[in-house]
């Protein structure tokens, strides 16, 4: 039998910046976990500064360790949409990566140097592009059609756009992939040629050479993204082995040299729930980084480009976010019947969709008294009306009772920007946690937040109905 600490620390990776204290206790940094909850309520999404800042210096270091050019690392904020978790990153020099006006505006909001922020999509309105154009971020296009709307913008601004290309990928070594992170096998290159991003090589050595014809826009380079089809450094060799062959093929074709080569997102992380295992993880970043370069240079080396005169701009989401936060939960009703016992917690599907609808495996852990033994079994779920399962057959302690605090952990990539509203749950507050101090930095919505943009029609109000909601 093992003890709930003994558990935690079997699945630590580096820069968790977690123990258990003497007491049993889940300390976040310098904070107990108990603690935060007393203070700031329950469910609640908590970050830790420090293993945010961490988790940016770590990929930051593995590309530049290999890459002899600039390194831009991006934070693709949609993993993760909070200002605060960008202030710190951008306060560690950090990029990125949005889609559409709400995460360009919350981007510049943390904090953002425009010569790092790219903006991607694959059907930008004019509304976006005009802003791209205003605060000088680079537009990844991702279809011919699209060069005369970013010229467009261009033009309507009076700014010239730098803009890169996002390529559609299809490595031959695809042709029989089993996936050992997503549920897919057989011909990948057939869902990748269906995929609705990217463009093929004749369509981009057309697009390099109308854009070589246009002065509003300057083109910097390439964009692909890899995505969470695998964690094995073997497929990242292939896919950016693929990248790198069809940018040089490009450039043998119309000789113009990128100045930027934008490598996506899709860095795993070594504890990798998304993998549906707790035990089943990415390899450490340095080898990612290391295998994608490696073989991307190779490619562009063969037609005679210079790397150190490219600027390698990777879009890590998950890997900077998703170790950083935890959810932590109060246990209310623990019920028992026919055979089974259900600890239900206030967290619930809403708050972590990736456990309950993408089968991620959590970690979870009750977050006090962790030096006793985990004698019994459980489910532990949500209050909601659909099963919401956040751990099955968990080992718990036999007097784990209400009040008690659980934690999940690795809530912190799209978990916020996943989250739904079933059964109208107002979305919890967000917390941020460094050192022995914690700042509330997403407040929690009210029941009236939930419903803060309905209207009732004067013909179908009656009397009474709804006021409350009204006055807020
Ligand atoms: C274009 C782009 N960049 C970066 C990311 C981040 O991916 P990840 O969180 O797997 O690193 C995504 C996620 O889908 C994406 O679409």
């Amino acid at each position: 039998m093992t003890t709930p600490a003994e558990s935690l620390q079997a699945v630590l990776t580096t820069n968790d910046h977690l123990r258990v204290d003497g007491d049993g206790m889940l300390m976040i940094e310098e904070m107990r976990a108990a603690d935060v909850v007393e203070r700031f309520g329950s469910p609640l999404f908590v970050f830790s500064e420090a293993t945010l800042r961490g988790n940016y210096r770590r990929a930051r270091d593995a590309f530049q360790a290999v890459w002899p050019g600039p390194v831009n690392v991006m934070f693709a904020i949609k993993c993760c949409p909070n200002m605060s978790v960008r202030a710190v990153l951008f306060d560690e020099g950090a990029g990125g990566d949005c889609f559409g006006i709400p995460e360009i505006e919350a981007t510049f909001a943390g904090g953002a140097d425009p010569k790092r922020i790219a903006l991607n999509g694959g059907n930008k309105t004019a509304e976006e592009l005009d802003r791209a154009a205003e605060l000088g971020i680079t537009v990844n296009m991702d279809a011919a059609e699209e060069i005369d709307l970013v010229l467009a913008a261009a033009r309507r601004t009076g700014k010239t756009i730098p803009v890169n290309i996002r390529l559609k990928v299809m490595p031959p070594e695809f042709e029989d992939f089993t996936s050992d992170a997503f549920p897919v096998s057989g011909d990948f290159r057939e869902g990748l040629r269906r995929w609705k991003w990217g463009v093929a090589q004749e369509t981009a050595i057309a697009m390099v050479e109308r854009l070589a014809t246009l002065p509003e826009l300057d083109w910097t380079g390439w964009h692909a993204h890899y995505g969470r089809m695998s964690n094995l450094l073997e497929n990242y060799a292939a896919f950016h082995g693929e990248y790198g062959r069809m940018i040089g093929a490009v450039f043998a074709a119309t000789g113009v040299a990128p100045r930027v080569i934008d490598m996506g997102g899709g860095w795993s992380r070594e504890r990798d729930p998304e993998s549906r295992s707790t035990d089943a993880g990415g390899a450490p970043i340095e080898e990612q980084a290391a295998t994608a370069v490696g073989a991307l240079k190779a490619r562009l080396e063969e037609v005679g480009l210079d790397p150190s005169g490219i600027a390698v701009w990777p879009e890590p989401g998950r890997y900077i976010a998703g170790n950083a936060a935890l959810m932590l939960t109060r246990v209310g009703l623990v019920k028992h019947d026919v055979g089974f016992c259900w600890i239900n917690v206030e967290a619930s599907e809403n708050n972590l969709p990736m456990i309950c609808k993408e089968g991620s495996v959590n970690h979870v852990t009750v977050a006090s008294g962790m030096h006793r033994q985990a004698d019994k079994e459980a489910d532990v779920v949500g209050p909601i009306c659909i099963p919401s399962v956040i751990a099955e057959g968990l080992r718990v302690p036999g007097d784990l009772a209400t009040g008690d605090v659980m934690a999940v952990l690795d809530a912190g990539f799209y978990a916020e920007g996943e989250a739904s509203l079933i059964n109208s749950v107002p979305l919890p507050a967000s917390v941020l946690v460094s050192g022995g101090d914690a700042d509330l930095i997403k407040r929690a919505q009210t029941w009236q937040d939930v419903f803060a943009t309905q209207i009732i029609p004067d013909r179908l109000r009656r009397q009474g109905l709804g006021d409350n909601l009204w006055r807020g």
